[in-house]
């Protein structure tokens, strides 16, 4: 059961894809009061009260004890101190004496003060804001019926499911066909190869740098040939440039965000001045969504979608303010407070809420502070490429994930999670936020895998690796300067190949699981106690997972482990697996164990009535062979397992293609 009501008068955000009437009192979950104008709503936190949700947010699965402000944030120092994230997923789950869904849809900031400043209340402050307050029997009830609420999740190409490999500072076609190169000769499968920044010309959107990329159509044409896709880069910020159309036309048409007066607001970004297109302006989104026509025509089929909380690194007002103030300083010797004061002026220019109060969107005539709708401006940058793909090719599935996000954005492409760090503590940072991306939505996700800042190790690497193999996207990405990650330049390369060699004999078993999950309104990567709600043990599990119906997960992530412990919440097959076509089984009862597990292989466990599909690994999805399956089982009678084998390119026949298959033990 669903109950909408309303505080203020909230920015249509298009979160959800079900009209439901105002009920015209708060629900009897919250007491409401106000504060600055804004509502909070307070429910009495029982000692055995867990909150779940918030997206791809900071710290655990049970997000208690912290405080968090969704408002999309563009900074790569992540770590627990931090409030807001990449995204602004603004739904939980409370379960304990009761058990309830809610999601506060609203396009500005939202606060969620889950047990820290009262460790016994859950207090969340939103001003303009519409309350849906749902009510079921289950969790995963809870959760399916928010997700029939926001609409079907993206489904991407089933390419997009394999391996991707990736680094800002790809400079050229060269360096790309190195990548590939580094891949076949070492016979590791790969599906993708991204492009970052370089790859434009004096970072253009749409553009191609002439010298570095001479024929970006016969790179892509000669890549697919070997099932490789490239994946480029956009950022949402568009040069300032005479003679350069997108620049020209956007201007023209009015298409760019402004200040309050109507004049466009200069920011800056990768290309220096820039101009942010106003995405919330239908006409401005298609419009910009219309551009990728430039690099689809090149062949190109998958994109991913930067920059666009919007990051601004300055404005050009701000800017001259800041360089007056210090070319006004006469006394160069500078005391601690004068010298705060200097870099606070530099520091204060990047994502100013001045910058963001400042710029304006045109919604049906009526100039909008972007502050007040600021997380929506990912979402409907990666709305606008979605929207224009459908009329560029109707029936096909292009690949489009975005590192800004808001509710909603799940039914155009997925989500990355952003500027993590080479850093144990993120690898299982990763492993808490899937269910939370999952409960909003956004199934086709991953992280940078190996770590984005600072530099990897081989062992972080192929734990992360190892993890991955489950993670719908599967992308090894890390930041420029960092130490080179691609799995070839490392010591144990057969380690590397049978790893990632698993991802390839699952992909039967992730595919078909995801497919459901999306057409479902299912969560793919569910925390133990969402399946085992009775179970006191299972809801103090942050670092095991089940992925799809049929398998639990209890990733290695600590340095030098020799394996972990591992907690069955009921009997169920151990598969250890050293390679793709290679592994063991073995049943174990209900309880704790410690499970050794080495750097070069992965261990899960199949719950029992289940079983799971398996194919050969391949070098890239499009020689999967799924015609020979094998199957790994824990049943004692024949058992249907509905695969999906669709064409993987084309959007219709994907319900059809869920096919029953029955397996005899
Ligand atoms: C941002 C992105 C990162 C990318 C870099 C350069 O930091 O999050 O993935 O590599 O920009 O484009």
């Amino acid at each position: 059961m669903i109950k909408k009501y309303r505080y203020g008068s909230p920015f249509p955000t298009e979160a959800t894809v079900q009209e439901y009437p105002v009920t015209p009192a708060p629900d009897a979950y919250f007491t409401q009061s106000e504060k600055d104008g804004a509502a909070v709503f307070r429910y009495p936190l029982g000692k055995e009260d867990a909150v779940f949700g918030l997206g791809e947010q900071v710290r655990g699965i049970n997000k208690r004890g912290w405080i968090y402000e969704n408002y999309n944030a563009d900074d790569p120092n992540i770590n627990e101190a931090r409030v807001s994230l990449y995204g602004a997923h603004n739904f939980i789950v409370v379960n304990g004496r009761k058990t309830f869904g809610v999601f506060f849809d609203s396009a500005d900031k939202v606060t969620f003060d889950i047990g820290y400043t009262d460790p016994d209340e859950l207090a969340v402050t939103a001003k303009n804001v519409d309350v849906y307050i749902i009510e079921a029997e289950s969790i995963l009830a809870i959760v399916h019926e928010f997700r029939m609420l926001i609409g079907q999740s993206y489904i991407p190409p089933k390419w997009a499911f394999g391996y991707g490999q990736s680094r800002w500072g790809y400079k050229n076609e060269a360096d790309i066909r190195t990548v590939f190169e580094g891949f076949r000769k070492n016979d590791f499968p790969i599906d993708m190869i991204y492009m970052d920044i370089d790859y434009m010309l004096d970072y253009k959107d749409f553009t191609v740098h002439p010298e570095r990329f001479p024929d970006l159509s016969k790179l892509a044409a000669d890549l697919k040939a070997e099932g490789v896709y490239l994946v480029p880069i956009i950022d949402a910020a568009v040069k300032v440039q005479e003679g350069y159309s997108v620049c020209e036309e956007g201007l023209a048409n009015g298409y760019f965000c402004t200040d309050s007066e109507g004049k466009p607001y200069v920011v800056a970004v990768w290309p220096g001045e820039s101009l942010l297109p106003d995405v919330l302006n239908p006409e401005a989104r298609n419009w910009f969504g219309s551009q990728y026509k430039a690099l689809l025509d090149q062949g190109i089929e998958g994109f991913w979608n930067d920059m666009n909380e919007p990051a601004i690194f300055y404005s050009t007002g701000r800017l001259a303010e800041a360089l007056d103030y210090i070319a006004s300083i006469e006394d160069r010797n500078l005391d601690t407070h004068a010298f705060n004061k200097v870099s606070y002026a530099i520091n204060s220019l990047q994502n100013s809420p001045e910058d963001y109060a400042a710029l304006h969107h045109n919604v049906d005539g009526k100039r909008i502070s972007h502050a007040e709708v600021h997380n929506l401006y990912g979402y409907n940058m990666t709305r606008g490429a979605a929207e224009y793909f459908e009329q560029y090719c109707p029936d096909r599935r292009y690949l489009l994930f975005s590192r800004a996000s808001y509710i909603g954005a799940h039914r155009y492409g997925g989500i990355w999670t952003g500027d993590n760090s080479s850093w144990w503590t993120h690898l299982r940072h990763n492993i808490a936020q899937m269910p939370g991306m999952d409960m909003c939505g956004f199934l086709y996700a991953g992280a940078d895998l190996g770590g984005h800042c600072y530099n990897t190790t081989e062992d972080l690497l192929l734990r992360w690796l190892a993890f991955g193999v489950f993670t719908p996207l599967m992308r090894n990405h890390a930041t420029n300067g960092s130490r080179e990650q691609e799995p070839y330049l490392f010591k144990e390369k057969r380690a590397f190949k049978n790893i990632l060699g698993m991802r390839y004999a699952l992909l039967p078993y992730l595919y078909s699981e995801f497919v459901k999950a999306a057409l479902r309104g299912e969560m793919l990567f569910k925390p133990l106690c969402f399946e085992y709600p009775d179970d006191k043990r299972a809801k103090t599990v942050e670092d095991q997972l089940f992925v799809g119906n049929s398998i639990m997960i209890a990733p290695v992530c600590e340095q030098n482990a020799a394996g972990r412990y591992v907690y069955l919440p009921a009997r169920m097959k151990m598969i250890r697996m050293r390679a793709g076509d290679r592994y063991t089984e073995r049943v174990l009862e209900k309880g704790e164990y410690y499970i050794e597990v080495a750097l070069n292989e992965i261990i899960f466990f199949v719950r029992e009535g289940t079983v799971v599909p398996l194919a050969k690994p391949a070098p890239n999805v499009a020689s999967l062979d799924e015609t020979h399956l094998t199957w790994l089982k824990f049943i004692d009678a024949p058992t249907v397992y509905e695969l999906a084998t669709d064409d993987g390119f084309t959007r219709s026949g994907i319900a059809e293609g869920l096919v029953e298959v029955t397996v005899e033990p």
